[in-house]
């Protein structure tokens, strides 16, 4: 069933949120294969359009998942402006709780800003529309920049996952952190 999802334009830069379908299944294959020769630690399958239209539609039709493309304006005309995803996943309406992931795609696009401003368009729709209680990631516990990244945005770290993913055939420990309805309300009045 179609959910209707907004577009989530940022006031403060020139980014917003598009919501993800499976016609986009050519434009984030594209980009993912450009990096793929880096670290895409995420992507243990291989990339085919067949998966990945798969995957989209999947995430178009879910009623728990919400993907968006992250598109900022990065050459001052939106020329390929695509830049990342975004996504709350698993939104479990009873607990009211959800996991979040994002991934700013090309190294060089990382440390603009664009996630920092994803996330908080993310955290809103999350806790202030869909009512979202608690949003919750995972990350690899040697990644410093990115726990220290998720700390500067106010997310706590809960604890140590381990053994909890497996990669190239090494099983990795994970910082599980998470924001609260309440963390995000104080955040908001401090700014
Ligand atoms: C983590 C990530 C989403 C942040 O997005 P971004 O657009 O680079 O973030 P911002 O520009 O808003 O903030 C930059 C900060 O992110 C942190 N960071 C984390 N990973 C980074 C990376 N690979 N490159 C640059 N900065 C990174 C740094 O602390 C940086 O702080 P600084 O500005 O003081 O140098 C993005 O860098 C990314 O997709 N990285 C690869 C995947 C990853 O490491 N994910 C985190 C674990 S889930």
């Amino acid at each position: 069933m179609a959910k209707n999802l907004p577009v989530l334009a940022s006031d403060a830069m020139q980014l917003r949120l598009v919501p993800a379908t499976a016609a986009h299944a050519r434009k984030v294959l594209h980009a993912m294969e450009e990096v793929s020769a880096g670290n895409l630690q995420f992507f243990t399958d291989d990339l085919t359009l067949e998966r990945e239209t798969t995957y989209l539609q999947r995430m178009e039709e879910s009623p728990t998942d919400f993907l968006f493309l992250i598109e900022a304006n990065v050459h001052e005309d939106w020329e390929s402006p695509f830049v990342g995803t975004i996504g709350i996943h698993e939104h479990d309406q009873y607990h009211r709780t959800a996991r979040f992931g994002v991934l700013v795609f090309r190294p060089e696009s990382r440390g603009n800003g664009f996630g920092s401003e994803a996330i908080r368009l993310l955290l809103r729709h999350a806790f202030e529309t869909l009512g979202v209680n608690k949003v919750y990631g995972k990350v690899f516990e040697e990644n410093i920049l990115g726990r220290t990244f998720y700390a500067r945005l106010g997310f706590l770290q809960e604890g140590r996952l381990r053994q909890e993913y497996l990669l190239d055939g090494i099983f990795h420990d994970m910082v599980y952190i998470s924001m609260t309805r309440g963390d995000w309300d104080q955040l908001r009045a401090r700014h």
